[in-house]
């Protein structure tokens, strides 16, 4: 065999797939296994965009889109953002989900030798697009300090000659902490004047559940968001996202698009159309209460068994929990809690190398019922120890 491409080595597994393939062997063997390890909703696609997806292809809807996504819907999006910053149809390209947009961005941004600006702990995925266009991530250290986010100062201590751009996720996995609109602002400023590209993750900006967040495209035209159908749409296995672009950037990703997916799924994009009725709209907008009522359930249960959070986030379904009262080894801890009690919980790891060792990540993305029942055996644990 031939060896593989030096960049391989410089992608790294995900640790949590080690977690997920014994949960999964322990419930082939009769084990009841509370999963907390999951980044994805655990609704079903809500049924007006099944029923969509089901229609478009009886009606034969299964040739080619245009690269940058079927014009009904890049309309659709743009006109699911607030009148004031609605942004052209032809700034928004459908991909085949937000990490489908993530690629293309990088590719037209990042030359081999390119830094760009990260946070860690943050959705690791993103430090390995980066090296498949030969650049260098750069993981900065966040913590409570600044609500596990960039801001402005940091990314100005951390800027080289060879920085190129900054890439956020507000609310942020693993963490759930939202940028604040003033200080996304100045974020927004610093990266202008830096001479840098700022890129913007919202995937989870619909699960966000004090005020409705802000998107970054509301503070400049040249910011690039990206989001998704995944998380707050619940169509994770469609592979469907978008991001918005600076209108002078339009060209080069249709050309990159056209050669590196061709186009999104056809079927998946039909089905999409009808997650901006007012049918799906509100069935969303309940799944949205479910998960904060979660949150609100498990953030306290948590912080009363030792587990530190000290920031309550605002957004997405996880929550990043600082466990150093009981272990300093992460991964040993959600092994042992997965074999003793049958608890699946994420660790630190898979999201940067800061602290990763003291923290793990619990989802929310399962019913109340099951969460009671994780916190439950946790309690009996974490007495034994
Ligand atoms: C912050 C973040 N960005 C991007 C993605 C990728 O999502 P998609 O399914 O849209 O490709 C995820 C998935 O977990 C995520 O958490």
């Amino acid at each position: 065999m031939k060896p593989f491409a030096g960049r391989l080595a410089r992608i790294e597994p995900f640790h949590v797939m080690d977690i997920l393939a014994r949960a999964r062997a322990m419930e082939a063997q009769g084990r009841s296994i509370i999963h907390m390890e999951i980044g994805e909703p655990d609704f079903p696609t809500a049924p007006g965009i099944v029923q969509a997806g089901i229609a478009a292809l009886q009606a034969g809807h299964t040739h080619y889109t245009p690269s940058l996504g079927l014009p009904a819907l890049r309309a659709a999006i743009a006109a699911s953002y607030p009148a004031d910053v609605r942004p052209d149809p032809a700034r928004v390209v459908v991909t085949p989900g937000a990490s489908g947009a993530l690629q293309l961005i990088f590719a037209a941004l990042v030359n081999p030798g390119d830094q760009v600006l990260m946070a860690d702990p943050g959705y690791p995925c993103n430090r390995h697009f980066v090296r498949l266009f030969e650049g260098e991530p750069v993981s900065v250290p966040v913590d409570d300090a600044t609500t596990y986010q960039l801001n402005a100062d940091l990314i100005r201590r951390h800027w080289t000659a060879r920085t190129v751009a900054v890439l956020l996720a507000s609310p942020s996995n693993p963490t759930g902490t939202l940028i604040e609109t003033g200080e996304m602002a100045e974020i927004v400023r610093t990266v202008e004047q830096l001479g840098g590209v700022l890129i913007v993750d919202e995937i989870y900006h619909g699960l966000v559940y004090a005020n409705e967040a802000v998107t970054a495209i509301a503070h400049s035209p040249e910011v690039f968001v990206v989001n998704s159908f995944s998380k707050y749409y619940g169509m994770t296995g469609w592979r469907l996202g978008w991001l918005v672009a600076p209108p002078a950037y339009i060209p080069a990703i249709d050309k990159l698009a056209q050669n590196i997916f061709l186009a999104s799924s056809t079927v998946a994009q039909h089905a999409a159309l009808a997650a901006f009725t007012p049918a799906v709209q509100e069935v969303l907008a309940q799944r949205r209460d479910i998960f904060r009522e979660r949150r609100d359930y498990l953030l306290p249960a948590l912080r009363e068994l030792g587990f530190r959070v000290p920031v309550v986030p605002q957004g997405a379904f996880y929550l990043y929990a600082d466990a150093s009262r009981f272990t300093d080894d992460s991964q040993a801890f959600a092994l042992d809690l997965l074999e003793r009690i049958g608890v699946a919980i994420t660790p630190g790891l898979d999201f940067g190398s800061y602290r990763a060792a003291q923290h793990v990540r619990f989802s929310y993305a399962t019913t109340l019922e099951n969460l009671h029942e994780g916190v439950s055996r946790l309690r009996k644990y974490l007495g034994r120890i």
